[in-house]
């Protein structure tokens, strides 16, 4: 075999994709152990009768929604609100709003929709809440009530990028709706 220029170049080529993957898979498997640990470490937490359950419940959602294990995490939000008391470390706005977001995306729009106006009420310019609230109305193809929200949160924010580059959109395929 000849080792020319250019075999030098595609093993050239070929180490770094290996060394890229290498680097990709250790990186999943870092994060998998940190998470399992982490994990591990909230339930003794629990077993031990650590105090602030309703902080527990809710670090395990967020773990859990960062595994994409959707049904877990909503179980321990929901848990999480449950045993919510005064200064708990996590607010029951922050609570509500993760248990809508997981509604959203698990499609329960209407647990979703109750969730996001809960955190609503409590906080009437929480903007996290009515971004989501309105994306809720885009699942569900009703284009006012979303664009009323973004509109609202442009009342409370006028620089937000969520708010006005989703708002933009809806206005453009309204307009070219309007042209067909
Ligand atoms: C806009 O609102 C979202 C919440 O929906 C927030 O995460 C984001 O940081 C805000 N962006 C700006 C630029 O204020």
């Amino acid at each position: 075999m000849i080792l020319n220029y250019n075999s030098f170049f595609y093993l050239f080529i070929l180490i770094i994709i290996l060394i890229f993957f290498i680097i990709k898979i250790y990186s999943q498997v870092f994060k998998f152990i940190k998470q399992e640990f982490y994990i591990y470490r909230l339930n003794n937490l629990l077993r031990n009768n650590y105090k602030n359950n309703c902080y527990i419940y809710f670090l395990l959602g967020v773990v859990y929604l960062d595994k994409a294990c959707l049904k877990q995490a909503l179980d321990f939000f929901i848990k999480s609100s449950n045993s919510y008391k005064d200064n708990a470390g996590v607010s029951l706005i922050q609570i509500y709003n993760s248990i809508g977001y997981v509604y959203m995306h698990i499609e329960e729009y209407n647990l979703a929709i109750k969730f996001f106006e809960k955190c609503i009420a409590i906080q009437p310019n929480y903007i996290i809440s009515i971004n989501n609230l309105a994306k809720v109305y885009e699942k569900i193809n009703n284009i006012k009530k979303a664009i009323d929200l973004y509109q609202l949160v442009l009342s409370y924010d006028n620089q937000n990028k969520t708010a006005i580059d989703r708002l933009n959109k809806l206005l453009a395929n309204k307009n070219l709706n309007r042209i067909k």
